[in-house]
C-alpha cells in the first residue's frame, strides 16, 4: 500500500479543465441539496461519475457502531436509479475501506492482489482510491473507487478525490447542523405549545375558584340575611294578623290588606334566598320526572303568549330521581318562564327528558363540577335572545336580572342552582346570542 504512487489518469491538460468544470458545478449544486441521501448519490453519479472514475461506492459511517454501510454507487453495484447491488456492511479496521475508516487517512492501493486487506465485492479489481469522510474528527463515511489495471491511481486522482471528500464533508456538516436546528425549533415550539396549554388551564382553574368562593360567599351572605328576616316578617306579619282582628275602617282595612300582600311577598323573597343558600328544609321523594314535565308545562300553557309554542320530547324508561317535588316543579317553571321572556317574538319551547351517564370528559360547561354518574336530565330548550358567554356566570347570581324592574327580583335561576346543588346534581347551560338558550339540570338518578 502507497500512500502517494507516481501514475495517474488524470494526466492531459483537457482532463485537468474537464475536473475543475465538474468540481466548479458541484460547488454550485451543492448548496440545494437537500438531504444526506441525496448528497451521496448526487456525489457517487454526478461527482466521481464524471471524473473519470470508472466505478465508485460511498459508505456512511455509524460511529456508534464502529460500522461502514455502502449508500451509494456507480458502476457494477449500482445497475439502474438509486439501487445498490447487495450493499455490503463493513466493521471499521476490516478490509482497505475499514482502514481508511480507522486511520482517518486516504489510500491508494495500486495492486490489490499484492494487498491482503483487500476484500473483492463484486469483481476482481486491481487498484484501489479510498478517502475519508472527516467532520472534526469524526470519520462520517468513505468514498471509495476501484479499477481492473493495477496503477490506475495518481497524486492528481488523490487530489481531486480529497476535494471532492472535503466539499461532500462541508456540506454533511451542515445538513447536520440543519438537522439540530429543526429539531430544536420542534422542541421549543413543543414546549411553547404545552406552556400555553398550561397558561390556559390554569386560567380556567382561576376562574372556577373565583366562581366557587364567590357563590360560596353570596350564599353564606344571604343565607344569614334570610335567617334575621325572616324573624322580622314574622313579628310583622302577626302584628298584622292581630289589628285585622280590630279595624272596622274599611280605608284602613285597605291599607293593611297592602302591608300583608307586601309582608307575603317578603317572606317568598326569604324563602327563595333560603333556597339560594340551601337552607330549605327539602323533603325528597321519588320522581317521575315525564309525570311532573307533563304536569307542570300543561299548567303553563294559559300563560304563554301567543307565537310561544311549548313541546315536549320525553325519554322512555326514564330513570327516577329522589328530590323535593314541590321545589321541582318550581325550578322547571322558572326555566319556562325564563324561556318564554327571552323570546319576545315567539318561538318554539321544548322541554325535554334523559338518562344521561355524565363523565369527566364531557365538553358541556356545567356551573359546577358534577361527580361521575348516572343523572336524569331535565332541559328547556327556546329559540330566544342568548346570553353573551361572559354574563353566563352573572345569571345564577341573586338579584341579577335584566327584566325591568318590577318584572322579577332576579332569584329565579340562583334559587334552582341552590336546589339542585342541595339535591347532589348542577345545573349547565348552552347559548348563543341571538340563537337561543338551553338550560339543563341535572338531578341524580336512583339507580336503574
Ligand atoms: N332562557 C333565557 N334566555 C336569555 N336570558 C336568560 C334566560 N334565562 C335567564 N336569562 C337571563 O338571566 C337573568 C336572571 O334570570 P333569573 O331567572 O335568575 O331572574 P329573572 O328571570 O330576571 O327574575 P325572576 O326569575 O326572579 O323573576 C334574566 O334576567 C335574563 O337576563
Ligand atoms: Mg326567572
Amino acid at each position: 500500500m502507497n500512500a502517494v504512487p507516481k501514475y495517474g489518469r488524470i494526466q492531459t491538460q483537457q482532463d485537468e479543465a474537464a475536473t475543475l468544470r465538474t468540481l466548479n458545478v458541484f460547488a454550485v449544486d451543492v448548496i440545494a441539496i437537500p438531504s444526506v441521501e441525496d448528497l451521496f448519490w448526487y456525489v457517487a453519479q454526478n461527482v466521481v461519475g464524471r471524473l473519470n472514475f470508472i466505478d465508485c461506492v460511498i459508505y456512511q459511517a455509524d460511529p456508534s457502531k464502529n460500522e461502514l454501510t455502502q449508500v451509494a454507487a456507480l458502476g457494477e453495484k449500482n445497475p439502474f436509479g438509486r439501487n445498490i447491488i447487495n450493499p455490503l456492511k463493513i466493521q471499521f479496521g476490516d478490509g482497505i475501506t475499514g482502514q481508511v475508516a480507522e486511520n482517518r487517512k486516504a489510500v491508494i492501493v495500486d495492486d490489490l492482489l499484492k494487498d491482503q486487506n483487500y476484500i473483492a465485492d463484486t469483481q476482481l479489481a486491481r487498484s484501489e482510491i479510498c478517502v475519508p469522510l472527516v467532520i472534526g474528527d469524526r470519520v462520517v463515511g468513505v468514498i471509495d473507487s476501484e479499477h481492473p489495471e493495477p496503477n490506475a491511481f495518481g497524486k492528481a486522482e488523490l487530489d481531486v478525490l480529497t476535494t471532492v471528500a472535503a466539499m461532500t464533508s462541508a456540506k454533511l456538516e451542515l445538513l447536520a447542523e440543519s438537522d439540530r436546528s429543526k429539531r430544536r425549533y420542534h422542541e421549543i415550539a413543543q414546549s411553547h405549545a404545552q406552556l400555553a396549554e398550561e397558561v390556559t388551564n390554569r386560567k380556567a382553574l382561576e376562574a372556577k375558584l373565583f366562581e366557587a368562593r364567590k357563590l360560596e360567599a353570596i350564599g353564606h351572605l344571604s343565607g344569614r340575611f334570610a335567617h334575621e328576616f325572616n324573624n322580622l316578617l314574622t313579628v310583622v306579619s302577626g302584628n298584622l294578623e292581630f289589628l285585622e282582628s280590630d279595624l272596622q275602617n274599611p280605608e284602613m282595612l285597605e291599607c293593611l290588606s297592602d302591608a300583608q300582600t307586601a309582608t307575603a311577598r317578603g317572606v317568598q323573597l326569604v324563602r327563595d334566598l333560603l333556597a339560594y343558600s340551601q337552607r330549605t328544609r327539602l323533603n325528597p321523594v321519588n320522581i317521575d320526572v315525564n309525570n311532573l314535565a307533563a304536569t307542570v308545562c300543561e299548567n303553563c300553557l294559559p300563560m304563554l303568549q301567543k307565537g310561544v309554542h311549548l313541546e315536549t320530547d320525553l325519554q322512555d324508561d326514564l330513570w327516577q330521581i329522589n328530590a323535593d317535588q314541590k321545589s321541582t316543579s318550581s325550578a322547571l317553571l322558572n326555566l319556562i318562564l325564563n324561556a318564554h321572556d327571552a323570546m319576545p317574538e315567539g318561538g318554539n319551547l321544548c322541554v325535554s327528558t334523559k338518562n344521561v351517564l355524565h363523565n369527566l370528559n364531557e365538553h358541556r360547561v356545567f356551573i359546577t363540577d358534577l361527580a361521575p354518574g348516572s343523572y336524569v336530565r331535565l332541559s328547556v330548550k327556546d329559540q330566544g335572545v342568548g346570553i353573551p358567554n361572559d354574563r353566563v356566570p352573572q345569571i345564577f347570581d341573586p338579584f341579577f336580572t335584566t327584566k325591568i324592574i318590577g318584572a322579577g327580583p332576579g332569584l329565579g335561576l340562583s334559587t334552582i342552582l341552590g336546589f339542585l346543588q342541595q339535591s347532589g346534581g348542577t345545573v349547565a347551560v348552552e347559548t348563543k346570542p341571538n340563537y337561543g338558550s338551553t338550560f339543563h339540570l341535572y338531578f341524580p338518578a336512583i339507580e336503574p
